[in-house]
């Protein structure tokens, strides 16, 4: 049964699926943010839990969303709706593919927003301008970016296109062969850095930072959390989408071990790499977002080669964040072409100008309305725009995604079809359904209640 094709074609192989894979979960998320959260979240715990939720939540939902989409091969909602229908369940579930739809949306707004920081950072660092800088002269730099809104509008409009046009060629074309030797470049260059990072003389207390365990608050918990969906590209129907070109014949348990595997390991080594420049620089560790833009290029500024490393870096950088934000509109591309039968390139340009519309909010929390913060009740105090959309769709709205694949993954359909589709061995099945059943549901909804305080 089930002889489905997509009507969006099929990676060529394995390999393609799990560069792809890694591209969109490997991304901003492990080089900027993860730095900086660990840094307002305290460190030590944050990472633990962070870690914990990778491998208890992260690898069982990814298994989920990658068999979800594979044997549903459309667009998240529409492959909820056809696999809920087949289960005799509401086609009310399409509404899970909706929310992923809208979260990714709303990612893609502020992370376009971001990138361009970092393309403006080849810039920076090319110019020579980090070279012998001083701590307090890296920040005035940062400061002076983003204060400037018609510079950060200049460069989000760029990523924006270069986003729409690899998106409007589908999703295979030329991104196979650059993600190939682009992502094992930008960990060689990670690891120059954190090379210079052993030289500050703090690589000791960099590591302590990151590894001791100390207090940590249930809001940090729900943030860890949170961050494990967001890092590795889930609860929002990217990987479903990805998992819906996927061959028959590919191993889902081996590809998603593999992904969570190296999406972690850059994000720790970028944490590794950071710690120690902010210690020796008398740096705040919860400087926030601009954490990167703060200490990076001191490396850069002090390194022997540093101009043409801190290139070559922001631009892997650059190119780490476009892998992501393909696969963050991909499900509503493949949706319009699907259902409205759009062009590719129709429904990409579309949904790129609406995106690029809401991230002007992201742009202007940085400077002319930083102050215009609101609170809601429970969740949140004295956020802008920015911190409200990243907050919501990073610890709300992908957990939720999350919470919803695994009920409907472990509880829902037929042991018969999850058999069939992951196709494993019968223990990793068994320890995969009792995560997805048990484990996921209840830690997001003890994680979500203790955020409010409720227990
Ligand atoms: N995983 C990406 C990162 O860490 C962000 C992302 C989230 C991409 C959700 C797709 C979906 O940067």
């Amino acid at each position: 049964m089930s002889e489905r094709q997509s009507i969006h074609g099929q990676w060529s192989n394995r390999l393609v699926f799990i560069l792809a894979a890694t591209g969109s979960a490997v991304g901003l998320g492990n080089i900027w943010k993860f730095p900086y959260i660990a840094g307002e979240n305290g460190g030590g715990t944050f990472v633990l839990v962070y870690l914990v939720c990778i491998a208890l939540i992260g690898i069982p939902i990814m298994m989920a969303e990658i068999m979800l989409g594979r044997r549903g091969k459309q667009s998240p909602i529409n492959t909820m709706a056809t696999l809920a229908s087949e289960e005799g369940k509401s086609n009310g579930w399409a509404a899970l593919g909706w929310m992923g739809v809208v979260a990714g949306f709303l990612i893609l707004s502020y992370y376009s927003v971001i990138a361009g920081w970092a393309m403006s950072y080849v810039f920076r660092t090319g110019s020579g301008m980090f070279t012998g800088a001083t701590a307090d002269g890296v920040s005035s730099i940062f400061s002076d970016l983003v204060s400037d809104p018609e510079k950060l509008i200049a460069w989000h409009t760029i990523f924006m296109v270069l986003t729409m046009v690899v998106v409007s060629r589908g999703v295979k074309a030329g991104l196979e062969k650059a993600v190939t030797f682009l992502m094992p470049l930008l960990f060689a260059l990670l690891l120059l850095v954190l090379g210079y990072s052993m030289t500050t003389g703090y690589f000791s207390q960099g590591l302590e930072f990151l590894f001791t365990p100390g207090e940590i608050t249930g809001k940090a918990i729900l943030i860890a959390m949170g961050h494990a969906f967001f890092t590795l590209s889930l609860g929002m129907g990217a990987i479903m989408v990805y998992g819906s070109y996927l061959p028959k014949t590919t191993s889902i348990t081996q590809a998603s071990l593999w992904v969570a595997f190296a999406d972690t390991a850059v994000a720790l080594i970028a944490g590794m790499a950071i710690f120690p420049i902010v210690f020796a620089n008398g740096l705040e560790p919860g400087a926030g977002p601009g954490l990167i833009f703060k200490t990076l290029p001191i490396a850069f500024g002090h390194m022997e080669g540093g101009i043409l490393i801190g290139v070559m870096f922001f631009l892997l950088v650059v190119f780490a964040a476009w892998t992501s934000a393909i696969s963050l509109i991909e499900p509503a591309v493949a949706y319009m072409v699907e259902n409205k039968g759009y062009k590719r390139v129709y429904s990409s340009v579309l949904i790129g100008i609406v995106t690029w519309f809401v991230g002007l909010g992201s742009v202007f929390s940085f400077n002319i309305w930083a102050d215009k913060t609101w609170s809601i009740p429970f969740l949140f105090e004295d956020k802008n725009f920015f911190d409200t959309l990243d907050y919501l769709t990073a610890n709300i709205m992908l957990p939720l995604g999350g919470l919803f694949i695994a009920i409907f993954a472990g509880w829902l359909m037929r042991k018969q079809a999850s058999t069939e589709e992951l196709n494993t061995l019968p223990v990793i099945y068994k320890v995969w359904l009792f995560l997805v059943k048990f484990v996921t549901p209840v830690a997001v909804i003890i994680v979500f209640l203790k955020a409010v305080s409720v227990i």
